[in-house]
């Protein structure tokens, strides 16, 4: 069959195209573009090859592993090629997987290894009579370059073997990889010293590795794990593969824990489910988790390997995390105190499993600092259940009439000045109430779950009643009637009259909740909680001054400030009046339980990281509640860190200073003993 000039054409495009991005990805430890995006072009080579098998030549990059050769270090020839690996990105590339060994293998009960697939590089290791002799990066699969000065600065990897019986000469090969805090560490560190940052902990690690003097490879922080084994004398290998991963990790070599036997496709698919849920958690990036034949003697039967990989494995990868598009748009964003967020409008993309439209850009500096514009082709990545976000953009590919973004110095919906403190990086709107946008976000942030939780008051409605004057505050709210709602769009007779119920059961709530409902700035759940707990009465709390708020443990002088210009403003005085004649009530708080007698009394917490069933607001709260105390900062005075996912520096410190370290559902445990329940608040 002839071949269309169009594929003729369109494959020299991709080859052109990845031979770019394998040069910055492998010598420069650079890409221009996510990974998901160079995957895309390789299967797309891949099937025009399929498709018109005379596209194929013997220098396809389909055939090739890895990246040119540096000639900065010198080159070893790997005893045995290394290879790379098949992916799948499916159930059913994992069906024709099982298929396939079944074909071959399928005389008896299957078993594999189902491993994280780390994202860092592959590297080889050679010991002598017990020593390491030589490493070396994978190069071209066939010749790799000689790093061995650079790796014997691993603190992770064995200079000397441990124990006894290992063969006087053999290869393994793992990844080296840099935790994700170990990489926040070093671009933090590279900011602050002016330098260049790393895009990934992937080409931190790279970067890292490939440094000429190995005194700077000494100080960056790379780990490594074992997966597997190189040049190897058969007779000293155990049958199984698992086998031997134990035995390596014997002989000190490491090895990652997360190692999973599995002998059925479900049994793949719920490791990977299961990793994918605690991508997040992990210490370190990867970007799926690899099956492999975990008998030796099997992986023969299943016969020479392909160009690029051998048939008794497969990488299966997760959605990518990260994904090229355009930013449509800068809008901005005004927020219930007035704060200015930058929202990036996308053209829809496909990234970390779902289909995205918006992102955040952080805050109007970091858009300037990083150059991104308009019209841009920009990187978004989505990781976990974190709000998707700008990573940067490929300003090479910007149109010549593209401006760059300019901080704004008057509110875009109220024409207010914006005030820009200099101890925060967050814009500000000077128009308070006067805002619409602020007007609305302070009345739906009253009606909101946590605050006077009234049900069936969204958005929608709320910008409905503003424009129609049905209502001027929040106060107005109780004077509703479900005649007048009826006059409404789109609201019916009956969701109507559910709001109206669900407005007057709004009515009887809790002092908490009423002053956190009110909106004072910095006054979250937990303030609301602890101002409640202190003054007991309302009248008692308006009447304060900053030194009696002050006086409050957790009190700061900003926030104490806020309280007391929140109630001296005549306008929220009248606004408060008119909720409590409107039938707004709360059960008076019963006498102050001594604290001491409290379980957790004189008990000091802190918490970090994503909990799966509590804000950290509400965890405070909890740990108020029982009398204990909550701060930000590790100290020696601290008793327990709770920790959720991500749980950052003070994790670590806490580990340092010898402090418990509660996971959650620990957490969870020490509060049912001290008598917890949860309030559903
Ligand atoms: S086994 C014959 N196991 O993924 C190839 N590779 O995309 C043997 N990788 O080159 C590789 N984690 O750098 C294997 N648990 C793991 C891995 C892993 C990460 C990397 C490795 C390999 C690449 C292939």
């Amino acid at each position: 069959m002839a071949i269309p000039d169009a594929a003729l054409e369109r494959a020299a495009e991709l080859r052109a195209e990845i031979a770019f991005h394998n040069r910055q990805y492998h010598r420069f430890d650079a890409p221009k573009i996510p990974d998901a995006a160079f995957d895309a072009l390789m299967q797309e080579l891949l099937r025009l090859e399929k498709e018109f098998p005379q596209l194929l030549t013997a220098t396809s990059p389909t055939l090739n592993v890895g990246g040119p050769i540096s000639k900065a270090f010198s080159e070893v020839r790997h005893e045995r090629p290394m290879l790379s690996l098949e992916n799948a990105f499916s159930r059913e590339d994992i069906e024709d997987f099982w298929r396939r060994l079944q074909q071959k293998i399928g005389d008896h009960e299957v078993t594999l290894v189902a491993e994280p697939k780390l994202d860092g590089l592959a590297v080889s290791l050679i010991y002598d009579k017990g020593h390491l002799v030589c490493a070396a990066t994978r190069g071209d699969g066939e010749t790799g370059e000689d790093i061995t000065a650079n790796i014997l600065t691993i603190g992770d990897i064995p200079q000397q073997l441990e124990g006894t019986g290992w063969p006087s000469h053999f290869e393994i090969r793992g990844e080296v990889f840099m935790s994700r805090e170990g990489f926040k560490r070093l671009n933090e560190c590279a900011l602050l010293a002016g330098e260049k940052t790393f895009a990934n902990p992937r080409n931190a690690a790279a970067g890292s590795l490939r440094q000429i003097d190995s005194r700077v490879t000494r100080e960056r922080p790379l780990s490594f794990y074992c997966y597997g084994q190189g040049a190897y004398p058969s007779e000293d290998l155990p049958s199984h593969h698992y086998q031997l991963l134990q035995q390596l990790s014997a002989w000190g070599i490491p090895i990652n824990p997360e190692i999973l036997r599995v002998t059925s496709i479900e049994g793949c698919l719920s490791f990977y489910e299961d990793l994918m849920k605690r991508r997040p958690t992990l210490a370190y990036d990867i970007d799926g988790v690899v099956y492999k034949v975990d008998l030796l003697a099997d992986r023969e039967r299943l016969g020479p390997p392909t160009a690029r990989a051998p048939r008794w494995a497969i990488a299966h990868k997760f959605p990518a995390e990260e994904a090229l598009t355009r930013l449509i748009s800068i809008d901005i964003q005004v927020g219930r105190t007035g704060a200015l967020t930058p929202v990036a409008r996308l053209e829809p993309v496909f990234v970390g499993g779902v289909t995205v439209t918006n992102a955040t850009l952080h805050n109007a500096e970091e858009i300037q600092r990083k150059d991104i514009r308009a019209g841009d082709q920009v990187v978004v990545r989505r990781a976990g259940d974190v709000i998707p976000e700008i990573v940067r953009s490929l300003p090479d590919q910007r149109p010549l009439t593209s401006a760059p973004f300019e901080i704004p110095t008057h509110c875009p919906v109220c024409g207010s000045k914006v005030d820009h403190s200099p101890e925060e990086t967050i814009l500000r709107c000077s128009g308070g109430l006067f805002c619409p946008a602020q007007h609305k976000e302070s009345i739906r942030h009253f009606a909101s779950r946590k605050a006077m939780d009234i049900d069936g008051l969204g958005e929608k409605l709320i910008d409905q009643l503003l424009e129609r004057h049905l209502i001027e505050t929040v106060a107005d709210l109780y004077t509703l009637s479900a005649n007048g709602l009826s006059a409404l769009d789109r609201l019916g007779e009956k969701s109507a009259e559910n709001l109206i119920k669900a407005l007057d059961e709004s009515r009887h709530t809790t002092l908490p909740r009423f002053l956190f409902a009110l909106g004072i700035r910095e006054v979250g759940e937990v303030t609301g909680r602890l101002l409640a707990d202190h003054f007991r009465q309302f009248e008692d709390l308006m009447a304060a001054d900053t030194a009696s708020l002050e006086a409050i443990p957790d009190i700061g002088p900003s926030v104490a400030q806020h309280i007391v210009t929140f109630f001296q403003q005549p306008h929220n005085r009248e606004v408060i009046r008119k909720l409590l004649d409107n039938g707004v009530f709360w059960d008076p708080l019963p006498a102050r339980p001594a604290t001491e007698a409290l379980p957790l009394a004189g008990k000091v917490f802190v918490v970090t990281g994503t909990l799966d069933g509590f804000t950290r607001d509400q965890a405070s709260a909890a740990i108020i509640t029982l009398g204990g105390k909550v701060t930000s900062s590790v100290s020696k005075k601290t008793d327990y860190v709770v920790i959720g996912k991500e749980p950052g520096s003070k994790a670590s410190k806490a580990r340092d200073l010898g402090i418990d370290l509660l996971l959650e559902e620990d957490f969870i445990h020490l509060l049912k003993e001290s008598g917890h329940e949860p309030s559903g608040t």
